[in-house]
């Protein structure tokens, strides 16, 4: 069979506009599967907040059937960074032009039905300008979710109908509901307002309509995929997941190797690699200096970096904080999210001495600076679909100490003082004392045995974390689409 073509639909791809991990593997799998030879093209919505200077307008709009009528957008062509792979924003100004992705901080988008709903309908009729019938659209959380739906409906027994879809959870704890009476639209049949589609408790789930429709799932790691089938995991949509397991695969995220790599990184003081820490060295010192902590080599100084919120387990850091400094540690914390715990970070920063200091807001180079010059990254999440910075740290000798849940579980290797080996410090359960006790081993291991702890963060340098393996991974399931769409 020749290689599927792909339409990756997402909401967002780092490089243009990021808000999480999502944006991260929107960004670098297209990548990886267009050097392995697939035509791969990307569709995004294109917020105000995207700059269009190095991106080509097409001369004629795109006409959306949304609404009342038909909706009219800009096309904006450009290439994802660093790539030939060809990216595609829908400009709506009254949509996306609103200084925000999903929401404005603190409140609610109250049209995100229709926003999103015009971006799924806005990727199809892409295709149709185009005049390009991809084998196969993998769409993003709820977001794109509808396309299968689309596809499956008023699309079906079209030219468009053949398409095959894959939907990728990255994850199910971001569902959003809407009320019924926005359903009509989006110009999908009523009758699509039943509880094994789009109806979840009296609303619209997009994610729902997804779940059922999507032709192949995916999920971003293999344990996350066994978790989302129990009750415990599938914040309410475990029935639909169990329905559809058989057709679900779980794929560990990658990371992007060019853009994490300690040894080209031009955010960081000091380029290192696993034959030569000494880099590492100065980029800790060059980290304290910018927090205001004191400059000193022989403190374990902890990183995070992190949306603050309850899945992150940001309270119980919080509540931890106290007992982990009077370990003799330092800890710097970038994060934004949660405000509750972003006032107690700014306020214990300012108290915080030499040893404590947190950075509210997003910034991608201090989160590169974070990585390279912690000793430790702490990452607690009660769950986890895959999680990129654990890799991140991983790659930069930065040893993870994580929950043991979803891709968290699958990615680092718990320490064994016997034979030396691991790659990180894992806690089973999220409990105060456990986190404090596990920091306390890593802690410890850091200051007596230093040698185990510097093999450790060789090894974790020398793992392979490249996106090549779950490009592989995905081409299998997109020709199990294929085919399971056209039934052969
Ligand atoms: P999630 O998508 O659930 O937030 P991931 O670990 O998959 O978690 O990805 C988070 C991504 O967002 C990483 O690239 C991380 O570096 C980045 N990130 C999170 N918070 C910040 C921040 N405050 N500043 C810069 N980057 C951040
Ligand atoms: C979600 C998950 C995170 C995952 C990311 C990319 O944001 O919370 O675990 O790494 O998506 O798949």
């Amino acid at each position: 069979m020749p290689k599927p073509s792909i339409l990756f639909a997402a909401s967002e791809c780092a490089g243009f506009v990021k808000s999480g991990g999502l944006g991260d593997v929107v960004a670098a799998l297209p990548v990886a599967l267009h050097a392995a030879g697939y035509d791969v093209r990307l569709v995004i919505p294109r917020y105000d907040v995207i700059p269009i200077d190095q991106a080509t307008r097409h001369p004629s709009p795109l006409g959306v059937p949304i609404g009342g009528g038909e909706a009219w957008c800009g096309v904006f062509e450009s290439r994802i960074p660093g790539s030939e792979v060809p990216v595609y924003m829908l400009d709506h100004h009254s949509l996306f032009g609103r200084g925000y992705l999903y929401d404005p901080p603190g409140s609610h988008a109250p049209d995100n039905l229709a926003r999103f709903a015009f971006l799924c309908r806005g990727a199809l009729q892409l295709c149709r300008y185009l005049h390009w019938t991809p084998d196969i659209i993998h769409v993003h959380d709820w977001p794109t979710a509808l396309i299968p739906v689309y596809l499956n409906t008023v699309e079906r027994g079209g030219p468009l109908g053949q398409i095959a879809t894959v939907m990728t959870i990255h994850n199910l704890a971001h569902q959003a509901r809407f009320p019924a009476r926005e359903l009509a639209a989006t110009h999908i049949p009523a009758s699509e307002f039943r509880p094994d589609s789009l109806e979840d408790h009296g609303g619209v789930s997009p994610f729902k309509g997804g779940l059922y429709h999507a032709t192949k799932l995916t999920t971003v790691s293999p344990t996350y995929a066994r978790e989302i089938r129990t009750p415990e995991g599938g914040h309410g949509l475990d029935g639909i997941m169990r329905f559809r397991g058989g057709d679900l695969a779980g794929i560990l995220n990658g990371i992007d190797e060019q853009v994490w790599n300690p040894e080209t990184d031009p955010a960081i003081a000091a380029p290192f690699s696993a034959n030569d820490l000494s880099g590492k060295a100065a980029c800790k010192r060059a980290l304290q200096r910018e927090m205001g902590l004191a400059e000193r080599d022989d403190v374990p100084l902890i990183g995070i970096v992190s949306r603050l919120s309850e899945q992150k387990g940001t309270d119980m850091i919080l509540s931890a904080l106290p007992r982990l400094l009077a370990l003799d540690t330092q800890v710097v914390v970038l994060g934004s999210g949660d405000p509750g715990a972003e006032g107690y970070l700014h306020m214990r920063s300012h108290f915080g001495g030499n040893r404590f200091r947190a950075w509210i807001g997003f910034s991608e180079d201090l989160a590169h600076r974070i990585e390279a010059g912690s000793d430790l990254f702490l990452m607690p999440s009660r769950f986890e679909p895959c999680g990129l910075n654990q890799m991140y740290s991983q790659r930069y000798g930065t040893l993870p100490i994580v929950r043991a849940t979803g891709g968290l579980d699958d990615t680092v290797e718990q320490f064994n003082p016997d034979t030396g080996e691991g790659t990180g410090f894992k806690l089973s359960h999220l409990t105060l004392d456990s986190l404090v006790d596990t920091v306390h081993w890593a802690v410890y291991t850091y200051r007596k045995k230093r040698p185990a702890f510097e093999a450790m963060q060789k090894r974790a340098m020398r793992k392979h974390f490249g996106w090549d393996v779950a490009a592989e991974h995905y081409g299998e399931v997109y020709d199990w689409a294929v085919r399971s769409r056209r039934g052969v």
